[in-house]
C-alpha cells in the first residue's frame, strides 16, 4: 500500500498516454502540456511495466487519459497489457469510441468517461472547434451496449454556452438509467484559465437546483464529491479547486505520456522519471514520487 507523508492513501493511477487530441476544445488546458509539443510516448511495454509496478505496489483503479487515448493505434493491445486492476477506466472525447468500444471491453477495459458539453450540434462543433457532436452519441450509444458502464458524461459547464442545456442532458442520461445506474451526468466547473474568465459559471447555482429536487444524495470519499439522484438521472458536481478537501482527500497519482511519475496536478517542479529504469529502481522511482507528494491547498 502507498502512503504519502501526510496519511493519504494512494488508490488511484491517471495514466496519459498521448497528448495529441482530435479536438481543440476551447478550455481545454491540456493537463498543463502544450498540445503542439509532441513529446515521445511511451512504448505499450513501457505502459505495461509502470502499470504492474503500481499495480504491485497497491494501485487498485486505473484511468488512462491524454490528449484523445484513442487515437493510439495500439490502444487496444495497451488495455491488454494491464495487470487485473480492480477497475480499468478511460476519459475520451468519444469521437472514435464507436468502433473500439466492443474491442475493448473485450480485453478488460471496465469502463469509460466521455466528455460531451452539449448535444446541440452546432454548439459542439464551435466549443471543440471541428467536433461532430453525431460521433460522440454514437460513441455514448457504443458504451452502453457493450456494457462499459457506468459511463460518466463530462459537461463542463460554460456560462452562456451550455449552463441551460443541464435539463436536456440528465433527461439523455435518464433514458439509460431504466434498469439500474448506467450513465451519471458528471457537471464540471470551468478551470478559469488566463482568456477563459467570460465563460466562467458558478456551477453551486446548478447543484442547489437540484439538491433541492433530489430523493437521494450520496457523498464520495474522493474529494467529497456529492452525487444527486433525480427520477432517473444521476447528477455528480466537481468543483475542482474550491477547498482544502480537495488536497486532503487525494488518493490520486499521476504518470505523464512520456513516462514521469506526476505526485500533484497543481505542481510541475516534482516529476520523476520513470522510463527505462529496471524492475527495482522503477519501485524506488514510485516511492520516490509518492513521499514527494505534497497537499497544494491546505487548511
Ligand atoms: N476546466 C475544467 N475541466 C477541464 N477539462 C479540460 N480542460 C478543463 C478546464 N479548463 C477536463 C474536462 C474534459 C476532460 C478531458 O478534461 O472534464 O471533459
Ligand atoms: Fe482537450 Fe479533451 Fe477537448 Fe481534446 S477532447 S481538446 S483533450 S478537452
Amino acid at each position: 500500500m502507498l502512503i504519502d507523508r501526510y496519511g493519504r492513501r494512494i488508490t488511484n493511477l491517471r495514466i496519459a498516454i498521448t497528448n495529441r487530441c482530435n479536438l481543440r476544445c476551447i478550455y481545454c488546458h491540456h493537463e498543463g502540456v502544450d498540445f503542439r509539443d509532441f513529446n515521445e510516448e511511451m512504448s505499450v511495454r513501457e505502459i505495461e511495466r509502470i502499470s504492474k509496478a503500481f499495480f504491485d505496489l497497491g494501485i487498485k483503479k486505473i484511468k488512462i487519459t491524454g490528449g484523445e487515448p484513442l487515437l493510439r493505434k495500439d490502444i487496444v493491445e495497451i488495455i491488454n497489457s494491464m495487470p487485473p486492476f480492480k477497475e480499468i477506466s478511460i476519459t475520451t472525447n468519444g469521437t472514435l469510441l464507436a468502433k473500439l468500444a466492443d474491442e475493448l471491453k473485450e480485453v478488460g477495459l471496465s469502463r469509460v468517461n466521455i466528455s460531451l458539453d452539449t448535444l446541440n450540434e452546432h454548439k459542439y462543433r464551435w466549443i471543440t472547434r471541428n467536433g461532430d457532436v453525431k460521433k460522440v452519441i454514437d460513441g455514448v450509444e457504443a458504451a452502453y451496449n457493450a456494457d462499459l458502464t457506468p459511463i460518466k458524461l463530462n459537461v463542463v459547464v460554460l456560462n452562456g454556452v451550455n449552463n441551460d442545456e443541464i435539463d436536456k442532458m440528465l433527461e439523455f442520461v435518464s433514458k439509460y438509467n431504466k434498469h439500474g445506474v448506467k450513465v451519471i451526468l458528471q457537471v464540471i466547473e470551468l478551470l478559469k484559465l488566463p482568456g477563459l474568465e467570460d465563460y466562467y459559471f458558478d456551477i453551486s447555482e446548478i447543484e442547489k437546483k437540484y439538491a433541492a429536487i433530489a430523493k437521494d444524495v450520496f457523498v464520495r470519499v474522493m474529494h467529497r464529491r456529492k452525487q444527486y439522484v433525480v427520477d432517473e438521472g444521476i447528477i455528480e458536481f466537481v468543483k475542482p479547486l474550491d477547498n482544502t478537501e480537495f488536497c486532503a482527500n487525494c488518493n490520486r497519482i499521476r504518470v505523464t505520456p512520456d513516462g514521469k511519475i506526476k505526485p500533484c496536478l497543481l505542481r510541475n517542479d516534482n516529476l520523476v522519471d520513470a522510463k527505462g529504469l529496471k524492475d527495482d529502481e522503477l519501485v524506488k522511482a514510485i516511492k520516490k514520487a509518492v513521499l514527494l507528494r505534497e497537499p497544494y491547498f491546505r487548511s
